[in-house]
């Protein structure tokens, strides 16, 4: 897929107004891609975005926990920029505390916003590009997916659902030049992972063989490899970026 091809392509990122979300949209735009995007609210960065690229960038105030709202926005995308070339599954909510003890509100909600959302919001995408025979999902799971961790087996959960989902739909939609991947990141600095306390921080970055935590610019550049015609030839599979510490 190349950013350079005299029609722009569409990429749809979920939750592009902050975190992970909000780094891949301002590289999309920069690498020439119309960009659409949602999160339930709109902040300082979405503003200067819909100001300063009124053709190329697209914002909608969306819930994914309201039924039906992945739907709604993914109408209003095809008709303001038509086929979708490009899905990152990026929206997410980390709720930790112990299964036991969580609130029900919250287990649902792990399990709405990480997984049921996701795979609804990429039906309607891949129904877009099945309509040319080409695109990519790139779906954001985490190493919670891989790895036991306490307080997280809801979200854990999800994000390993996310990956199997990612491995079956990579064969259904491979015949059609639909590519399916998958980044496993471990700990980035983001609202998500403000929390974390300054003794865990240590510990993670102790654990870690390359001995610090990722950055958002370093997910960024592993979606956009698997977005690109670099990764051709690469489904199903799921890219790991965690400084190793899950190796
Ligand atoms: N940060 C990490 O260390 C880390 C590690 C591994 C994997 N990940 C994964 O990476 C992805 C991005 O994480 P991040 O750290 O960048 O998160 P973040 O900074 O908390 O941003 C989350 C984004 O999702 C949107 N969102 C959350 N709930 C939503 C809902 N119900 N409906 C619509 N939009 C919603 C948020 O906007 P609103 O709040 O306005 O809705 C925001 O734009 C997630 O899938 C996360 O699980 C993160």
């Amino acid at each position: 897929m190349s950013a350079a091809a005299a029609q722009p392509r569409t990429a749809v990122v979920s939750g592009g107004s902050r975190g992970l979300g909000k780094k891949l949209v301002e590289r999309l735009l920069a690498d020439g891609w119309r960009v659409a995007t949602f999160s339930r609210k709109a902040n300082g960065f979405i503003e200067e975005q819909r100001a300063a690229h009124p053709d190329t960038f697209f914002w909608q105030s969306t819930d994914v926990l309201e039924p039906g709202a992945t739907r709604e926005f993914t109408d209003a995308v095809d008709a303001r920029f038509g086929r979708i070339g490009l899905l990152v599954n990026n929206a997410g909510v980390l709720h930790q505390g112990l299964l036991l003890t969580m609130p029900p509100a919250q287990v649902r909600e792990s399990l709405t916003a990480n997984l049921l959302a996701p795979v609804e919001l990429t039906q309607a995408c891949v129904r877009s590009m099945s309509r040319t025979g080409e695109g990519v999902v790139v779906n954001v799971s985490s190493i919670n997916a891989v790895r036991g961790y306490r307080g997280v087996a809801a979200y854990a959960a999800a994000k390993a659902g996310m990956e199997g989902f990612s491995r079956s739909l990579a064969r259904e939609l491979g015949p059609m030049g639909i590519r399916v991947c998958t980044v496993t990141p471990g700990y980035f600095d983001s609202d998500m992972t403000a929390g974390v306390t300054d003794r865990n921080r240590e510990r993670i970055q102790r654990r870690t063989p390359l001995g610090r935590l990722g950055t958002a610019e370093e997910v960024v550049d592993a979606v956009l490899f698997l977005a690109s015609p670099a990764a051709a030839f690469i489904t199903g599979q799921s890219l790991v970026i965690d400084g190793g510490i899950s190796c």
